[in-house]
């Protein structure tokens, strides 16, 4: 070997696009999107959502035709969040029978059978009149234990309704045995739980909170009971927490900002992990893409790569049915 030359080419197995897919470490595919949707009470037609381009708040009928789009574009899951049309202290429509989020879940599954993953977030704050993930208490914290005992109501209400697998997204300690010991004392042992293990106090949910029509009263905020962005720690003892509750799948949120956590808790459980690409990321590149600053379309496909890299099994993205939609064309 000269010295003149370099001992390894890495450029060698660079030269084609062929050769680089048969070389690629990580693929992205429409099975790994999850597509979050928004289904709003008491409205005749669909409401756009100016921060998060492209979405809106669905009727259950156009709900329904949406859901039908992304099932027949391979998209393998929905995440539904529902928007009630009149909220209270206890959160009371996320548990009602015939509450929106339990509308949708059997007007989905009467039309699409098994044809989609039926997932359904499962918290308070879109219910609750002080935009709370719980109950506040009479000193105005949320009242962890108090909040468990709505979780398993609203657990059980969205199995019934259909639920394939039921998402926890409060951050109350014992969420997950809570939910699970509901679930299966009713009968709905096959319902899955997808926990929001690590979910972090992040700036990045503006535009959902624009969409789930969420606003925390007096100008709070939700640092009490989400994690704190300084910590790794603390997000593998809340995973390892949840995976011993029972929690089927686990998740990390936001995506990007934490892909170091994303690889931690990757490689410490055995369970599939997947990874929320919330709203203000979203928002973030369709604002820029919108500028003529960034190439939208390739940015989008680079950033969900980034969080397969990091090991996320599955992504839970705005950007589900335009990918998919890339990906058929
Ligand atoms: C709580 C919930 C939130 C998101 C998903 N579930 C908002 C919050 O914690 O304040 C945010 C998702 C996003 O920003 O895309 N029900």
């Amino acid at each position: 070997m000269s010295a003149a030359f370099p001992a390894r080419r890495m450029r060698r197995l660079r030269r084609s696009d062929a050769l680089r897919r048969l070389v690629a470490e990580t693929t992205l595919s429409v099975d790994d999107l999850v597509a979050p949707l928004f289904v709003r009470e008491a409205i005749d037609s669909p409401v756009a959502v100016p921060s998060l381009p492209g979405h809106v708040q669905h009727t259950v009928a156009s709900l329904v035709v949406e859901a039908k789009r992304l099932a027949s574009l391979g998209v393998p899951a929905v995440v539904l969040f529902g928007l009630p049309a009149r909220k209270d202290a206890t959160g009371s429509g996320a548990s009602d029978p015939s509450g929106i989020v339990q509308v949708a879940l059997s007007e989905l599954r009467g039309h699409l059978g098994e044809e989609i993953v039926l997932i359904s977030d499962l918290c308070l704050d879109e219910y609750t009149d002080h935009g709370h993930c719980g109950l506040i208490a009479a000193d105005g914290t949320v009242d962890n234990d108090a909040t468990l005992g709505r979780y398993k109501e609203v657990a059980v209400a969205q199995a019934v309704a259909g639920a394939d697998i039921v998402a926890p997204s409060g951050m109350m300690d014992g969420q997950v045995g809570a939910i699970r010991s509901a679930l299966d004392a009713s009968g709905h042992t096959e319902v899955a739980i997808l926990a929001y293990a690590a979910k972090y106090a992040s700036a990045l949910y503006g535009p959902f909170r624009d969409a789930a029509g969420v606003a925390i009263a007096d100008g709070g905020n939700r640092r009490a009971y989400q994690q704190d962005p300084r910590n790794v720690a603390e997000a593998l003892a809340e995973v390892a927490l949840d995976v011993a509750e029972g929690a089927d799948i686990v998740m990390v949120k936001p995506a990007l900002a934490y892909l170091d956590v994303l690889a931690r808790v990757a490689s410490s459980v055995d369970v599939p992990v997947a990874a929320y690409h919330v709203s203000g990321e979203y928002a973030m590149l369709k604002a820029a893409a919108e500028r003529g600053w960034i190439d939208g379309e390739a940015v989008a496909i680079e950033h969900l790569v980034a969080m397969k890299r990091a090991g996320a099994r599955a992504i839970l993205t705005y950007l589900a049915g335009e990918v998919a939609e890339a990906m058929n064309g």
